[in-house]
């Protein structure tokens, strides 16, 4: 059986170190008895180092995001070769909420590519605006698709998890969440685009999450329906009582 990745971004939370800390133990005694998940936290930059000795065989550390640049005079950055230091298998890339901040897809292809010579595994978020009837959308992921993976070599494309994750799903202010029915055609979607840029054998080894307003109540519809590879998970990664229901959902 592959394994399933349940990915925790917690974002710009919480605000104190014990809080953090309270999370995580939590989620580490989860993480025991579910093997056949593989689990990544992925906290602010400063609490990785809290976490250092809790990781496990199925417990990892991503970040949330790091800099296109190996070294140097960049003011604030932090470069994946840093985050390696911390024990980072992870590292989620093309966030929207970055995207909205600047980030092209040129600028993601630079950090997949420098976050893969690393030998840390990129975690691409791909997602639309909004959804039309013409399928624009579709063209839409086509080029994020084709633009960040520019210079990937076929034999990397198995060290990057790919992350639908639709605008308009994601966060409080979402307008919904995606019907396991729109997630499984984005991931033959996403399968297909890989088949053309690559061949279909790469392809079939893709991996494909699910990430925007994942709770209890629809884990199960992305996993079984949906036939998602794994969900990421935003705010309800930091209720570890919500987050310990999804991880005991998915079988
Ligand atoms: P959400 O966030 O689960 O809070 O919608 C998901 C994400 O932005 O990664």
């Amino acid at each position: 059986m592959t394994k399933k990745y349940i990915v925790a971004n917690w974002k710009m939370n919480p605000q104190t170190t014990k809080e953090a800390d309270l999370i995580i133990r939590s989620i580490s005694k989860v993480a025991k008895g579910n093997k056949h998940l593989e689990i990544i936290v992925c906290p602010p930059y400063p609490f990785l180092y809290l976490f250092r000795k809790l990781r496990s065989k199925n417990l990892f550390l991503g970040a949330q995001n790091s800099f296109s640049e190996k070294e140097g005079a960049y003011t604030g950055e932090v470069s994946p070769s840093i985050l390696k230091n911390f024990g980072v298998k992870y590292i989620i890339l093309g966030h929207s909420e970055r995207r909205k901040n600047g980030e092209n897809n040129q600028i993601v292809n630079k950090k997949i590519l420098l976050t893969l010579k690393t030998k840390i595994n990129p975690i691409l978020c791909l997602g639309e605006e909004k959804r039309d009837n013409e399928g624009d959308y579709l063209i839409f992921i086509y080029n994020q698709i084709k633009e960040c993976l520019d210079g990937v070599l076929k034999n990397q494309i198995k060290d990057i998890v790919f992350a639908y994750e639709p605008i308009w799903a994601i966060g409080q202010q979402a307008e919904r969440e995606a019907t396991a029915d729109e997630f499984i055609e984005m991931k033959i979607f996403i399968k297909k685009v890989i088949a053309d840029l690559y061949d279909v054998k790469t392809a079939e080894n893709v991996k494909v999450i699910y990430g925007g307003s994942v709770d209890e109540s629809n884990t199960s519809s992305f996993m079984n329906q949906g036939q998602a590879d794994g969900l990421l998970i935003g705010r309800n990664s930091l209720i570890s009582k919500k987050f310990i229901e999804i991880i005991k959902l998915i079988k």
